[in-house]
């Protein structure tokens, strides 16, 4: 029998595969990828790289139970075939949408590429460098799904005549370093984000289709089912050492979900014309994502943020503005503009360090560790 190769990111079985047809199709887009990975933004995510071999010595028997039926759903694969488009992709006028909106939006997608990426990176690395079975096998299942997740944010920018080269990215883009136990926070925290945001804008959608500009939302929520099960795994990762969640420990705990509800905020506000063609209200989406992403993290985490604390909005809209003059002062330039980062840099600084001493919400961390997406 003649196996033919998958020719479509949907079908990949393996983050090789993934990447490889994603390579091939860059051959066409390389000039304008090129143009576009060169730009700096700040909404572009970072990429991370770790201690490989700490993580490659994780023993997971003390979450076997949980661990095999995870694997065995990912294994399974319900999603495969999903990230491609089908008759439910209507035509998406590039050329006729408001200029504002289109230049967020497409900021929007190549943030989430990217971000995607971020993650298909960090795994793969895992995967290869790794010789634990359990560790290696969880970390190609995950880079699989990621390699799909930016194929078809890729499809979908290639249409406006963008796409993001990502093997230049993984070549040029700055790796920054976090030791495993960072990792684990601020991964664990952006998989369950991401499936919040996600699932938040597919149930709106869903009863305002009427606001759905692009077919790409239609999506969403197969989508932010892979990204909760990634979040599953590493909330399992964290149960088999009880020390990542205690003791001093929970401060960085602290610091990271700070650091991630924050960003999302300030990213998020960069994009009016966005956000208003969906009709969302970017601080209701803000409290609500954050409101779903605390009760999904009491499995792990013993503490959340206090969200409906009297200082966090008007903190968050304080970090907010500091941020925007910052990008206004960086764009001057010159002697004013020089001042004027310092100050926003300063009271950014100290809305941060705010949001962090708003006492937290002490949390009773169940011994079941497993959810199921329940939004
Ligand atoms: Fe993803
Ligand atoms: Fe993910």
């Amino acid at each position: 029998m003649n196996v033919q190769a998958p020719t479509h990111t949907a079908d990949a079985t393996t983050v090789e595969e993934g990447l490889a047809i994603q390579e091939a199709q860059a051959v066409h887009d390389s000039e304008t990828a090129t143009a576009v990975a060169m730009q700096n933004t700040l909404l572009t995510p970072r990429f991370y790289t770790t201690d490989f071999d700490e993580m490659d010595a994780i023993d997971v028997s003390p979450v076997r139970e949980d661990w095999d039926k995870l694997i065995a759903q990912m294994v399974a694969d319900p999603n495969k075939g999903h990230f491609r488009k089908t008759e439910d992709w209507d035509h998406v006028d590039w050329d006729g949408m408001e200029p504002e909106l289109r230049k967020e939006f497409i900021d929007f997608l190549i943030s989430s590429c990217t971000a995607e990426f971020s993650g298909c990176v960090l795994y793969k690395e895992m995967k290869r460098r790794g010789n634990n079975k359990d560790i290696t096998q969880l970390f190609q299942l995950m880079a699989r799904d990621e390699a799909r997740h930016a194929g078809f944010i890729n499809d979908a920018l290639r249409e406006a005549g963008i796409a993001v080269n990502l093997g230049f990215l993984t070549k040029s883009k700055k790796y920054t370093y976090f030791k495993p136990k960072f990792i684990y926070y601020a991964t664990y925290l952006s998989e369950k984000i991401g499936y919040a945001r996600y699932i938040t804008i597919f149930r709106h959608l869903e009863a305002n289709p009427e606001m759905r500009f692009h077919p790409i939302f239609k999506w969403f929520r197969e989508w932010c089912n892979d990204e909760f099960s990634h979040g599953e795994a590493f909330a399992l990762l964290m149960k088999t050492d009880p020390k990542l969640t205690t003791g001093r420990n929970v401060l960085w705990i602290k610091f990271f979900l700070t650091a991630v509800y924050g960003t999302m905020y300030v990213r998020d506000h960069q994009r009016p014309a966005f956000h208003k063609a969906l009709g969302v209200d970017p601080d209701w989406y803000g409290q609500e994502v954050f409101a779903k992403t605390s009760e999904i993290s009491k499995q792990v985490f013993p503490i959340t943020l206090d969200i409906d604390h009297p200082r966090w909005m008007p903190t968050l809209k304080r970090l907010q503005r500091a941020n925007a003059d910052l990008d206004a002062a960086k764009k001057r330039g010159g002697v004013s503009g020089a001042l004027g980062k310092l100050g926003a840099s300063a009271r950014a600084a100290a809305a941060f360090l705010s949001l962090y001493t708003i006492p937290a919400i002490k949390n009773d961390v169940p011994a079941e560790t497993r959810l199921e997406p329940m939004y």
